[in-house]
């Protein structure tokens, strides 16, 4: 087992009892124009991360929310430790010390010290976050540590971010999908502008301690997606362990195991996890809006190119 599902599960019954306690209207911050959920983050605690000291050897992966962030973390932990080869006794100590230090499986939730506790995490530190390259501490992107980049269409990624919405009782529901869909196109909720982060990671689309992954890619053959991961991380695992994780991380045995490592969190967390369910709530003109946003940013970039805008996202 390489998570923490005791602390995971602990934040998720913490987050889950403040809902009955904060209005909507409190459900939100805006820090420096972005929004973020006030049940997990605050101003105090994202002006702290300003603090937060890189290791070289940190794995990082970073997300916007909803392109699959659980998924690619979980196949993170089993890659790392399947290379670390921890003694079951090793284990159990990496998992104690997030206990009891406290930490979250996000970079950017909890308390203001929690970066100084971080320092306390024994190596190599597993770091998640959702924010983009202008909003992180500017030792990560100063270091030598080493940066997974995950994408998703973003027409899926905006119906699996509705659905979560109007899932998480810590957010406040949108009345309809029109409704959230202008929210989202102009960046009106949690994190921000999406296509904003696309735009920001391109910028770093050529740099060798970067390397960008989509959810698509993955489930199309997470096998090939887990071996480029590991040669970019120069993890060393055999043929038999990307076969084990792949059978591990599959979205049904994920969403089958959900109440032991998620808790409630599991039934929201797990909705569908296939590609193409945006054509269910997208109308013709959003289709419009959306297909002429991602032409007029990131379109002839490197990055449209990987993410296959054309073959995943057009009608
Ligand atoms: P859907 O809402 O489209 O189903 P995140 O972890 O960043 O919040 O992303 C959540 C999305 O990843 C959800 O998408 C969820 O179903 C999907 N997901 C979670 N585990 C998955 C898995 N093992 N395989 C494929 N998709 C998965």
């Amino acid at each position: 087992m390489s998570r923490n599902r005791e602390r995971v599960i602990e934040t998720v019954e913490n987050v889950f009892s403040q809902s009955e306690k904060i209005a909507p209207e409190d459900m939100m911050f805006s820090y420096k124009g972005v929004l973020y959920p006030a049940v997990l983050s605050s101003p105090e605690t994202l002006e702290a991360l300003k603090s937060f000291e890189t290791r070289s050897d940190d794995v990082i992966l970073a997300g916007y929310p909803k392109t699959g962030t659980n998924w690619l973390g979980e196949i993170m932990r089993e890659l790392e430790s399947t290379d670390a080869k921890y003694t079951e006794e090793e284990m159990k100590e990496r998992i104690n010390a997030e206990k009891k230090l406290e930490t979250f499986s996000r970079l950017e939730f909890g308390d203001p010290g929690i970066y100084e506790r971080m320092k306390k995490l024994p190596s190599r530190r597993i770091i998640v976050t959702h924010l983009p390259p202008p909003l992180l501490p500017p030792s990560i992107l100063q270091s030598k540590a080493k940066i997974l980049v995950l994408v998703r269409n973003p027409k899926d990624t905006a119906v699996s971010y509705y659905h979560f919405y109007n899932s998480m009782p810590v957010l406040p529901s949108f009345s309809s999908w029109d409704e959230y869909f202008a929210a989202f196109m102009n960046g009106k909720v949690t994190w921000g502008s999406y296509i904003h982060h696309l735009v920001e990671w391109n910028k770093y689309i050529d740099d060798e301690r970067i390397m960008m992954i989509s959810y698509e890619e993955l489930k199309e053959d997470q096998i090939l997606g887990m071996k480029r991961i590991a040669a970019f991380f120069r993890f060393n695992l055999c043929e038999e362990d990307f076969i084990r994780i792949a059978q591990m991380t599959t979205f049904q045995a994920m969403k089958e195991k959900s109440k032991e490592t998620h808790g409630k969190f599991g039934d929201i967390l797990f909705r569908k996890g296939v590609v193409g369910n945006w054509r269910d709530l997208f109308s013709k003109a959003q289709n419009e809006e959306m297909d002429q946003k991602f032409e007029d940013c990131l379109g002839g970039t490197k990055l449209a190119a990987k993410m296959k805008y054309d073959m995943y996202c057009k009608a």
